[in-house]
């Protein structure tokens, strides 16, 4: 007799019964190949500091910084993602620390690439962490300027990509800026560089804690509203990534994750394009602030929250718990 494809004969519980064949079963897999790691960047030597409003979070002085990223080259995460926190006295209305060929992102990008650790450098581009006011971009009269920010962002691409970066990561949200960071780094000889384009990017609560590792939300003045994506929207991410791939994005990144899984399924299933996902530090600090009050089991809710990534399509995700995870897939994969 036929099987009639319902219960009894079908027992979806068989696949589920023994960690054997749940593993033969599972769809989607979680690898320290899945993980770009964020890290931040101080001046000086020999230091580390916490980011108070992300537990286990630190900024690191470059020589700390490689040690750091050589921690997660050993386990096997293929590229790091640079954040610097620069002293005040460095910021100004115009972010012109932001196009210094020796500044903090640039000097430490060198430094890891001269560690030769076999990984990708990422670099974020963007005015904020280097203007006094904490936008990504000029500010006149109370507006964001487009296409002069431009200019300044395909100067600060140049010298990103002399100091070795290997993918720049756009994050300014202007329009027009992929394809002309493309034809800048083309024309200074960086053809190679790939561009990584933050191209739905929600204007975000979620950023909170990451401004205060930056040291950009205390300064920042209004919101980010007038050129972050409203969180109310999908089909606009489309256009987004239709506009940024057709300008040379070699790949495009969804931000926040965990509450715009959506967009990165759609973003994925439309285009079929490489797709990171950035799981930003307000999500960080919510798991971690369940754990610490016993309320979520550590372990378990930093890997089902990536898993849910894979699941909905991401290529790689940016986490801070990159380094945690690496060791905790480790740890599940050696009997
Ligand atoms: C800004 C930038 C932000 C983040 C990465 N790049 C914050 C912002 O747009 O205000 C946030 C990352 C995070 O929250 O982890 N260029």
């Amino acid at each position: 007799m036929n099987p009639t494809g319902q219960y009894p004969e079908t027992r979806m519980r068989r696949l589920r019964a023994a960690p054997w064949s749940r593993r033969l079963v599972a769809e989607s897999r979680l690898g320290p190949q899945d993980l770009v790691y964020p890290m931040f960047v101080i001046d000086g030597e020999g230091t580390s500091e916490d980011v108070p409003s992300m537990p286990g979070v630190q900024r690191h002085t470059i020589d700390r910084l490689v040690d750091a990223a050589r921690q997660a080259a050993d386990l096997g995460i293929p590229m790091v993602a640079i954040f610097p926190k620069i002293d005040q006295s460095l910021k100004n209305a115009e972010g012109s620390e932001a196009v210094n060929p020796d500044n903090l992102v640039c000097r430490a990008t060198a430094a890891l690439k001269d560690a030769d650790l076999g990984m990708g450098v990422m670099c974020d581009l963007a005015l904020d962490p280097f203007t006094d006011h904490g936008h990504d971009g000029l500010l006149k009269g109370g507006v964001i300027l487009n296409d002069e920010t431009i200019e300044v962002l395909c100067a600060q691409a140049v010298v990103q990509a002399k100091a070795g970066c290997d993918v720049i990561a756009p994050s300014d949200m202007m329009d027009g800026r992929i394809g002309a960071v493309r034809a800048a780094l083309d024309g200074a000889g960086f053809q190679d560089v790939i561009l990584a384009a933050y191209t739905a990017k929600y204007a975000s609560a979620f950023y909170g804690p990451f401004r205060d590792a930056v040291g950009s939300g205390t300064v920042l003045a209004g919101d980010k509203k007038t050129y972050q994506m409203d969180p109310a929207n999908g089909d606009e991410a489309l256009r987004e990534v239709a506009l940024d791939l057709a300008e040379g994005a070699d790949m495009v990144l969804v931000k926040p994750g965990m509450p715009y899984l959506d967009i990165v399924h759609r973003v994925k299933a439309a285009f079929g394009a490489p797709t990171l996902a950035y799981q930003v530090s307000g999500e960080y600090s919510m798991i971690l602030a369940a754990v610490e009050r016993g309320w979520m089991e550590r372990d378990r809710a930093i890997l089902e929250s990536l898993l849910g990534f894979k699941r909905a399509g991401a290529d790689a995700i940016l986490t801070y718990f990159a380094l945690e995870a690496a060791r905790l897939l480790q740890d599940a994969s050696t009997p």
